[in-house]
């Protein structure tokens, strides 16, 4: 029956209801016919904040780099499909996840190997963590990439992944909505009658378009609902990110934040997933809050230390975490001379749309977690 646990719910207006032998039997009458007294269930399934089902994780790439080169001696391409070391949250094995909704793994693809096209309702992003040389072709659309670059595949487009027979060995990271699509009942499935698209643009033509800070074609026809922009280049956001600098103090929570962005609009790249790049300055200590939502970070560059519901995680570059939905977290950066970087992706366009977006900030000790 209820879950009475928290003393908060021994009150008026929660399930207060004592079980007695007259309402056990009227609770089995009721089985029979396929429903339930809500009072039995009210208080779990309405909590009083929102609850995670995730648990903060710190995956180590140097614990699982071998693992993903291993993946591509042991299966082919054609065989796998995605050579794809995927990050399993304890709490959410059930469902796939690596925090929350979002799915993410660590893919790898040598010189001359190609993965074949596929679409899906779930969203696709990319940050990629080695290599040169990688390319994805989304809708026709030739799109190229290399270390620390973001790219996106957004839901329903056609999608296949490469590394040119010139280029490097390359390993990125994917995020996915896949457990929110599968949750939604909504997700599909398909490959593409041609194994390979073939490329229908100009090589690069999405950046070389839409990438110019500030400006879109005229009358431009773009009508999607995601970004047309779909690699956002390193070198550009962490320029962006050192002029931001000079101008703002950024944000207590993550120093100098910044939210890739559709050109168009100014909002969220895909429907169900955003991304940012933030930068931590020399020493810099953010002040912890909360809010709904998942979020999986990829440190981009530097070391430091998060404090996630009072527990300290220490990273270093290539590293990757998460942050469940409603924790306490804050960042540090360990170096005092240089600064760190955190790319991360989140599912908060999906709390934004549905009007489930909460924040709030740390109120005691300065606004810093006491550490377990
Ligand atoms: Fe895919
Ligand atoms: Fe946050």
């Amino acid at each position: 029956m209820s879950n009475r646990t928290d003393g908060r719910d021994n009150q008026i207006g929660r399930a207060i209801v004592t079980d007695d032998d007259q309402l056990k039997s009227y609770y089995k009458e009721l089985n029979q016919f396929n429903t339930g007294a809500l009072w039995t269930v009210a208080n779990d399934i309405e909590p009083w904040e929102p609850t995670a089902h995730s648990i903060p994780v710190l995956w180590k790439f140097e614990d699982i780099r071998p693992y993903v080169v291993k993946a591509s001696e042991l299966v082919s391409p054609e065989k796998a499909g995605r050579r794809v070391v995927y990050l399993k949250n304890p709490k959410r094995t059930e469902v796939s996840a690596a925090c929350g909704w979002l799915f993410s793994g660590i893919q790898i693809m040598k010189p001359g190997e190609k993965t074949s096209a596929h679409k899906h309702a779930a969203s696709a992003l990319r940050f990629i963590m080695e290599g040169a040389g990688a390319y994805t072709v989304v809708d026709g659309h030739k799109i190229e990439f290399g270390a620390r670059d973001f790219v996106i595949t957004p839901n329903g487009t056609w999608h296949d992944h490469g590394v040119n027979d010139e280029g490097k060995t390359s390993i990125w990271q994917d995020g996915l909505d896949i457990p929110l699509t599968n949750a939604l009942e909504a997700n599909y499935y398909a490959v593409h009658k041609d194994i390979f698209q073939t490329p229908k643009y100009t090589t690069n033509d999405s950046p070389l378009i839409y990438g110019s800070p500030g400006l879109i074609p005229a009358n431009d026809k773009w009508a999607k609902p995601y970004s047309p922009l779909m690699r956002f280049g390193w070198d550009e956001t962490y320029e962006g990110l050192q002029n931001y600098a000079k101008a703002s103090d950024g944000c207590p929570f993550d120093g100098i934040i910044m939210r890739y962005s559709n050109p168009k609009d100014g909002g969220y790249i895909m429907q169900t997933m955003s991304a940012s790049m933030q930068m931590l300055r020399p020493a810099e200590h953010t002040k912890a809050h909360r809010h709904t939502g998942n979020v999986i970070y990829n440190v981009a560059k530097g070391s430091g230390t998060s404090i996630i519901n009072g527990k300290e995680f220490h990273w270093k570059e290539k590293d990757i975490f998460c942050v469940p939905s409603w924790h306490w977290h804050e960042h540090k950066n360990s170096s005092s001379s240089d600064d760190a970087c955190l790319f991360s992706f989140n599912d908060f366009p999906v709390m934004d749309k549905l009007g489930f977006y909460l924040e709030e900030p740390y109120q005691q000790n300065n606004g810093h977690q006491q550490v377990i």
